[in-house]
């Protein structure tokens, strides 16, 4: 593996094999050391959780790391993303990680640069989010062991979740039991690859034995996509009550930033059922395992 792109380009033993070394650093806690390396942070859309577990997963494979700060780099004096890879590649840089709001930008910088980097794609607009659905199925696995057998409920803005279709060409390739998408009819997905959606919450969770529960993205939302707030709070945040619809035992993920009291209450964010703090954990340990896997 060159770089790390998609879902669509991994096998699934190649899944198997990251969850796998992901665990193995979680429970073992031995880690090489591969300072010869260095890790650029290109986030040019606002980051929280990739960004820093990506930094912590490089600092504990004593990989230097390089965090750009967009505002006060080049890149505001007119120079285009390829040049500035360039001249970072130039100066030592192999691993770039990379948030933009162009979907496919990742893949194309990829093309450009074939041998000489490893591009990783940390969310790409609407298109994608691997390695943030890759922790998401370490999560799950620590909880729920056989998937063919899984109902899975993604709740939310689908139609601009970069999570929820990474999340389909993952259920795809795994062959997942069942997968439902639940979105208002505006946020319905323009295409499903696997799955089936839902407008009705009640339906779509019912039974459910992983809610994924997704934030309302109003920087992606057209002036015909807006929804009142109170409207979407009402029909589909995951509550006290309405968790009642998934399985007793259903797990409760969110891949974050959350917001409270809009699509999710605390009583479940923070509830016996969540997993969500869980998931940012295993976030480092899989991004080390990605890593390591572009550099073999
Ligand atoms: N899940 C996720 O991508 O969070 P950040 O936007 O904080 O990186």
């Amino acid at each position: 593996m060159n770089h790390f792109l998609e879902i669509a380009q991994l096998s699934t033993q190649g899944i198997s094999d990251l969850i796998q070394r992901a665990l193995d650093f979680k429970n073992h806690c031995v880690y090489p050391r591969y300072q010869q390396y260095t890790v650029a942070n290109l986030f040019y859309e606002p980051s929280t959780r990739t960004r820093v577990s990506f930094e912590l997963a490089a600092n504990r494979l004593s990989m230097p790391v390089v965090n750009l700060d967009l505002q006060a780099s080049s890149e505001s004096k007119g120079e285009i993303i390829e040049d500035t890879v360039q001249n970072l590649a130039a100066m030592g840089v192999s691993l770039f990680v990379i948030r933009h709001k162009q979907e496919g930008l990742p893949k194309t910088l990829a093309l450009n640069y074939p041998d000489k980097v490893h591009i990783i794609n940390a969310g790409d607009g609407r298109h994608a989010h691997p390695s943030q659905a890759m922790l998401d199925l370490m999560t799950i696995s620590e909880r729920k062991s056989d998937l063919r057998q899984l109902k899975i409920a993604i709740v939310g803005n689908i139609r601009h979740s970069r999570v929820a279709n990474s999340w389909q060409s993952l259920c795809s390739l795994l062959n997942v039991g069942e997968l439902t998408l639940v979105a208002p009819d505006i946020w319905q997905p323009e295409t499903v690859h696997y799955g089936r959606t839902t407008d009705s919450l009640a339906d779509g969770i019912g039974n459910a034995d992983v809610v994924i529960c997704l934030r309302v993205q109003h920087e992606r939302l057209l002036a015909h996509e807006q929804l009142a707030v109170a409207n979407y709070r009402r029909d589909y945040a995951l509550t006290r009550e309405t968790i009642k619809y998934a399985k007793k035992d259903a797990i409760v993920l969110h891949p974050g930033p959350i917001n409270r009291g809009v699509e999710i209450d605390s009583d479940v964010a923070d509830g016996a059922q969540s997993l969500i703090l869980q998931q940012v954990s295993n976030g480092v340990f899989m991004r080390m395992a990605i890593l390591e896997a572009l550099i073999q």
